[in-house]
């Protein structure tokens, strides 16, 4: 979608969106547009059940002689804040994306005293409603799904200051759609090899991407990790993007990610139907790729590594078997009761190269973790959990303006009592009772002391309904979240 800036007047050709307050207050180019054409406008709403509340918008008839393909008017509701904004940039692309119209001029001149932040907010929703994952469908044309609406035109006062304004969130909105290509694509394309070919393409941006084999990751004892994808005959990865824009001294922060690319639940095998959902069970590594991305995209002023553990869990005769007993890189050793519960046992050997390689100011890791997480949140929470309130409550905030929302959830040694074994230092499960937070707990033993925050995003990182700025499918949930976190709390 291409977006742009110019300054506020009613276009001759294409769609037009102008705003309509709520209580039936119309924008300057509203009342325009209703002077134009001898009061359409008013009798329109007059007519209809349209008063400008959010979300609410209205199609009316094009005016005789008009070379206009539609008008449409957009309610502001009472406070027209900035997720509204971006919620009326989304509803006006998804409205018109396939209308038939290829352009649309928005004009912004109501409702929010800082109409360029309003307009750079209407345009990121715009871009980030138009993501299309529709590659490999081959016979689509006009009839039949294809997008017609190809460039989205913010008509504003002040047109170069919500063009500067915007160009950062361009860059964030690069992340996001990088993180919901690589979720949707299917596991024969996306591997580990291949989805760390996919982060080597960072190095673009000036992102330090370096690949840790399976010969070096054994050097390194990350035997969890190792066991997870033997019964594959892909080969494991852990891949680790460094994006340097702050003073050397300053320690880094660190995003870890889970990398499944498959999660067959390897012997302990999942049940057949829904199992193809588990192509998304790499959601965490997707969002940590994608928020270096909009990082380095945007010359974020802070040092930041993203490591992601990739591997694919299958069955197999050199799968590993319950009751296997395997060391990871921390020394400490695990009995693998169910094969399923594989997403921690990949990010422990990656957490604990991570605090013990970079040190880090903190770790945040990212994880379609646990079904039990969807039971308990739905799809409208991650749960947080975090050995650090600061930390919890800027995710927390951050999540708040965002609207990719994060809601936390307790860690207490009774619940990390669930994992003792009687043949290893933990076992992998601890039973059916509160699975997301014994799964957190098993995490906390590979933090050590580092500050860290796990958020389980198995809940957000694909939907099944389309949202105002996101469509149906890989949703990208976290880039913006975190890229917020950052540029509020450590940039
Ligand atoms: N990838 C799944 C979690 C998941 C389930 C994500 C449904 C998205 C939707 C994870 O590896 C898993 O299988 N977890 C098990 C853990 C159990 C065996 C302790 C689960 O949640 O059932
Ligand atoms: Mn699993
Ligand atoms: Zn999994």
């Amino acid at each position: 979608m291409k977006i742009s800036f110019a300054e506020p007047a009613l276009p001759a050709k294409g769609a037009v969106v102008v705003l309509v307050e709520e209580g039936k207050k119309l924008s300057p180019a509203a009342k325009d547009l209703d002077k134009q054409t001898k009061g359409a406008v008013k009798r329109a709403i007059a007519a209809s059940k349209f008063v400008g509340k959010k979300g609410q918008s209205l199609e009316i008839m094009v005016p005789a002689g008009s070379s206009l393909d539609r008008v449409l008017l957009a309610g502001t509701g009472k406070a027209f804040g900035e997720l509204e904004q971006q919620a009326l940039g989304g509803n006006v692309v998804g409205k018109l994306m396939n209308s038939g119209s290829a352009e649309v001029t928005v004009i912004v001149d109501a409702g929010a005293k800082d109409l360029t932040a309003a307009a750079a907010n209407v345009a990121l929703g715009a871009r980030l409603a138009s993501y299309r994952f529709d590659k490999y469908l081959t016979k689509q044309d006009n009839d039949n799904g294809k997008p017609t609406l190809k460039a989205v035109k913010v008509g504003v006062k002040g047109a170069a200051k919500a063009r500067k304004a915007y160009a950062p969130m361009d860059k964030v909105a690069d992340g996001v759609f990088f993180t919901r290509d690589l979720v949707s694509e299917p596991g024969n394309v996306i591997y580990p090899e291949s989805l760390a070919a996919q982060c080597k393409e960072l190095t673009k941006l000036g992102v330090k991407v370096e690949i840790l084999d399976e010969k070096k990751m054994a050097g390194l004892g990350m035997n969890a990790l190792l066991g997870v994808g033997q019964g594959s005959v892909r080969e494991s990865r852990i891949v680790v993007m460094s994006w340097n824009g702050a003073a050397k001294s300053k320690k880094p922060v660190a995003f870890v990610g889970k990398g499944v690319t498959f999660d067959t639940g390897g012997i302990s095998l999942k049940p057949g139907p829904g199992m193809e959902e588990m192509k998304w069970d790499m959601g965490g590594a997707g969002t940590v790729i994608g928020l270096m991305k909009a990082l380095a995209g945007r010359k974020a002023k802070v040092n930041a590594v993203g490591l992601v553990g990739l591997v694919e869990n299958m069955p197999d005769g050199k799968a590993q078997r319950p009751g296997d007993i395997v060391k990871s890189m921390s020394g400490q050793t695990i009995e693998i009761l169910n094969t399923d519960a594989e997403g921690r046992l990949v990010l422990a050997d990656v957490l604990w190269y991570c605090q013990d390689r970079f040190k880090p100011q903190f770790i945040v890791d990212l994880a379609t973790l646990t079904g039990a997480i969807i039971i308990g949140l739905g799809h409208e929470y991650a749960g947080v959990f975090a050995n650090d309130d600061k930390l919890a409550d800027q995710l927390f905030a951050a999540g708040t303006a965002t609207e990719e929302k994060v809601w936390r959830l307790p860690l207490h040694d009774n619940y990390d009592k669930k994992l003792k074994s009687d043949a290893a230092d933990m076992k992998n499960i601890g039973g059916r009772d509160a699975g997301s937070i014994t799964a957190a707990q098993f995490l906390q033993r590979y933090v050590n002391k580092t500050p860290w925050a796990h958020i389980d995003i198995a809940g957000m990182a694909w939907s099944k309904e389309a949202a105002p700025t996101a469509p149906k499918g890989a949703t990208g949930f976290g880039v913006r979240l975190l890229d917020r976190f950052l540029a509020d709390n450590y940039e």
